[in-house]
């Protein structure tokens, strides 16, 4: 369970395939930044707010530097090794494969969870935008059913099934069959959508604060957080949700492959995209809170702040009435800007999130099914699944898989929890690529760098600290979900992956596909 795939190996299957290397710094910048926003800003601010208050600006740094250092490792291996598979294929080659069918394991979390999320704030909006214009979908179709369990809270009172998130999803699932694929194209325009949608936000929330400067007040209405404890609320549980946020940036390491001069500008496309979305996001969280105010809802029965995304929550007095606080709301930005007297701004935004949010849930379920198609061409699932469809070129069981899987997720959890998850198998595999970066500096002193991590001994530690203390900071819920699915996984592994593994068997890479390595075509 130790054994590697060589590095070698890895990267002469990668020669083979050659992929067209077209893609440039900016484009890949785009990539990143078009993978990034999303669900995150457009929803999550919310459920940040009822966790930590105005404090989420913090939690919105801290979770943007954990990001940062963990790019910085990313950067290297993936500039060294450029090849698809991500956090997976860098773990096979440096840790073996146990560690390797974890990450991959984790990484499901990581990207179908996460595809879930991002569907279901999908449905936020469009369901937002419907009202706007006087169309009402019947509430039990649009929400999740009510869980209130001990620390389980979602859903909502009244609520069956969220349809629209099924949906899309299906769509997605299709389009992927069919083998579409986004074009840089597509990508930049909606990147461009995204991007005014949020400068608007700023331009108009900005000029508001400074008459409303005691919104800022109290700054930690639920103090720092505790990683110990089990409720993660405060600055730090905000943070660890609101990771989400920036969730994504590794689809620039996956284009690797198609990148001219990977070396330069991997990094270059990383880097920039986390970068440039840092400081949209801590802009836009400042505008929502000074503008309209991010204080996190108490419960007048209990006397306690309410769970967030909880049904309590959501069918309070506060929530159900008129001007509702920005913590109840399924759309955070756009129900802001239609709080201060900007409805039309605020359809305009919530429209734009529903014309861009689903290229999102399309990366995510596009790693997800290159991933799938990566273990099992390694022989670590069953070799059936990564079956290539004969006319459409496409995994096309892996991807219904994925579709199924992402599609039920989002049918019946909440947003907020399902991002958490996400977060706890994207900050396990984060930690693990910034382990591997340091021991590859022993193993193999030799090979080339050509980005190498300024002061990988310093920054790789603080991404692994940053990524524990995120970790810890989730609520129990969320690390029990995560323990709970690595110890399947690790069934799954001893009994089957263990004896089928191709490197067990001395098997080269057998299977292929086109476009196997992920990213995106030319424009
Ligand atoms: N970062 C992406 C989002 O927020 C996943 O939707």
């Amino acid at each position: 369970m130790w054994r590697v795939k060589p590095l070698d190996q890895i990267l002469a299957t990668a020669e083979k395939k050659s992929l067209h290397r077209s893609l440039g710094p900016i484009q890949l910048t785009l990539l990143g930044i078009g993978a990034v926003i999303g669900t995150g800003i457009f929803v999550l601010t919310a459920t940040a707010a009822q966790k930590a208050g105005p404090g989420m600006m913090v939690s919105f740094m801290i979770a943007g530097l954990v990001c940062a250092v963990a790019a910085l490792c990313y950067s290297e291996l993936a500039s060294m090794v450029p090849v698809a598979g991500s956090a997976y294929t860098y773990s096979y080659a440096v840790m073996g494969e146990l560690v390797a069918w974890l990450v991959g394991w984790a990484l499901i979390l990581e990207y179908a969870l996460g595809a879930s999320a991002v569907a279901v704030g999908w449905s936020g909006h469009i369901t937002g935008f419907l009202d706007a214009v006087g169309l009402h979908l019947p509430h039990a179709l649009t929400v999740g059913p009510p869980i209130s369990i001990g620390f389980v809270h979602g859903g909502e009172i009244g609520g069956v099934l969220n349809l629209p998130a099924v949906l899309i999803t299906a769509a997605v699932t299709a389009l992927l069959i069919l083998g579409t694929k986004e074009s840089a194209t597509v990508n930049a325009v909606l990147v461009g959508i995204k991007i005014t949608a949020l400068t608007l936000f700023v331009i108009i929330t900005l000029p508001l604060v400074s008459g409303h400067m005691s919104n800022f007040h109290p700054f930690t209405p639920r103090g720092w957080g505790n990683p110990l404890d089990s409720t993660g609320t405060g600055v730090l549980g905000a943070a660890a949700s609101i990771f989400f946020a920036y969730v994504g940036f590794d689809a620039v390491s996956t284009a690797a492959e198609e990148t001219k001069n990977p070396q330069r500008n991997v990094p270059i496309g990383l880097i920039a995209s986390l970068a440039i979305c840092t400081v949209f996001y801590l802009l836009v969280a400042g505008g929502a809170i000074g503008a309209f105010g991010a204080q996190p809802l108490i419960d007048a029965v209990t006397g306690k702040f309410f769970a967030d995304g909880s049904p309590e929550l959501y069918a309070s007095a506060a929530c159900t009435g008129a001007h509702a606080p920005l913590v109840c709301s399924k759309e955070a930005l756009a129900h802001v800007l239609r709080e201060v007297g900007q409805p039309f701004f605020g359809n305009l935004l919530g429209l734009a999130a529903t014309i861009a949010l689903p290229s999102v849930v399309l990366l995510m379920m596009y790693g997800q099914t290159r991933i799938f198609f990566v273990m099992a061409r390694d022989g670590l699932l069953p070799k059936g699944l990564s079956a290539v469809h004969p006319k459409f070129h496409t995994p096309w069981i892996i991807t219904l898989v994925t579709g199924v899987i992402v599609a039920i997720a989002a049918a019946f959890l909440p947003v907020g929890s399902l991002a958490d998850y996400s977060n706890a198998g994207t900050l396990f595999a984060f930690a693990a690529v910034s382990v591997g970066v340091m021991i590859l500096r022993f193993t193999d002193k030799n090979r080339v760098r050509p980005f190498k991590t300024p002061l990988l001994f310093v920054v790789a530690p603080v991404s692994i600290i940053g990524c524990l203390l995120l970790f810890f900071s989730l609520g129990m819920e969320s690390k029990l979900v995560f323990v709970g699915w690595t110890a399947i996984g690790l069934v799954l592994y001893f009994a089957y992956g263990f004896w089928k593994s191709n490197v067990r068997h001395g098997i080269v890479d057998d299977v292929d596909l086109d476009d196997g390595a992920g990213g995106l075509p030319p424009s």
